[in-house]
């Protein structure tokens, strides 16, 4: 079952007009949010995130966050998987006629939920190799937007190059990744890039920096170079449907001797208490 502009339908019954702006533009946002044992992770956050985005592009929120609990909750009980990854998607509507400027739609709101299998820490411990590539997005990565043209090539670009995701660098320094953020540890420090309009603020990110807290790890939200990458000590990246990844491997070369490393180990393990809790 999906949820479509307050319905509960068949996936298959599920169809939205080809004026919808959403198709014609890419003119949206969404949000992809994490259910572990039948109940939402972090849904304020990521309502919060998904508000901010919405003021962005200046579409009215639909829903109070009572309305979208409810809607969420409905889709996890009608879906029935333990773990589940909704995936939530407002546009702002369909018009009469195509062009770029808007007036006041209806959005069309559009959410259905996927079976979600976390990687074993064994399948983790192997490690996984990224590659590292321009940043060419726009300057409002903070926005969690529909229109992903740039992060749908470097996603395919990972995929034709057998890895697990493409790492992104302006002006040298490492921003995020296609569809994740990245951190690194150096000289027993955690680095990530900054929050702000080059990269998306992950509610997965949050976690991670408050799971190296309780390891004790030191927090730089600093940028870090491609150089950088070269002395690494560890590398991992982050998202709702990854969780913490650790890179053992990036542009064929290896990070740690291609091991995965005991900070990573400290705040994945902390990780999943914070899943459980
Ligand atoms: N993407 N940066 C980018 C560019 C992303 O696309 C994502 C997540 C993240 C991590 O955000 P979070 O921790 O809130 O999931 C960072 C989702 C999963 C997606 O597009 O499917």
């Amino acid at each position: 079952m999906v949820f479509l502009n307050g319905e509960f339908i068949k996936k298959n019954q599920a169809s939205i007009s080809v004026m919808d702006r959403g198709f014609l533009f890419g003119d949206g946002v969404y949000e992809v949010i994490p259910a572990y044992n039948n109940t939402l992770f972090r849904l304020d956050e990521h309502l919060s995130r998904l508000q901010k985005s919405l003021d962005a592009v200046k579409i009215n929120n639909p829903y109070n966050n009572q309305e979208w609990q409810q809607i969420l909750t409905q889709l996890l009980v009608f879906n029935s998987q333990e773990n589940q990854s909704i995936y939530l998607q407002i546009s702002r509507g369909a018009d009469n006629k195509r062009k770029h400027s808007f007036e006041h739609l209806t959005p069309t709101v559009y959410i259905e939920s996927n079976p979600l299998i976390p990687k074993s820490k064994s399948t983790l411990m192997a490690g996984f190799s990224a590659i590292t590539q321009t940043d060419i997005r726009w300057n409002r990565c903070d926005i969690k937007a529909t229109s992903l043209l740039a992060n749908v090539m470097y996603s395919q670009q990972a995929k034709d190059n057998h890895v697990e995701e493409v790492i992104l660098h302006r002006d040298q320094q490492i921003t995020e990744g296609a569809t994740s953020n990245v951190f690194m540890i150096k000289n027993s420090t955690l680095f990530t890039h900054p929050t702000g309009s080059h990269i998306l603020s992950g509610i997965t990110r949050d976690l991670v920096l408050e799971s190296a807290k309780a390891c004790q790890i030191p927090i730089q939200e600093v940028a870090f170079s491609t150089q950088d990458l070269n002395t690494a000590d560890e590398l991992w990246i982050s998202s709702s449907t990854r969780e913490i990844m650790p890179i053992t491997q990036v542009d064929k070369k290896p990070i740690n001797q291609g091991q995965v490393g005991q900070y990573w180990a400290c705040v994945y393990q902390h990780y999943q208490t914070l899943k459980h809790a």
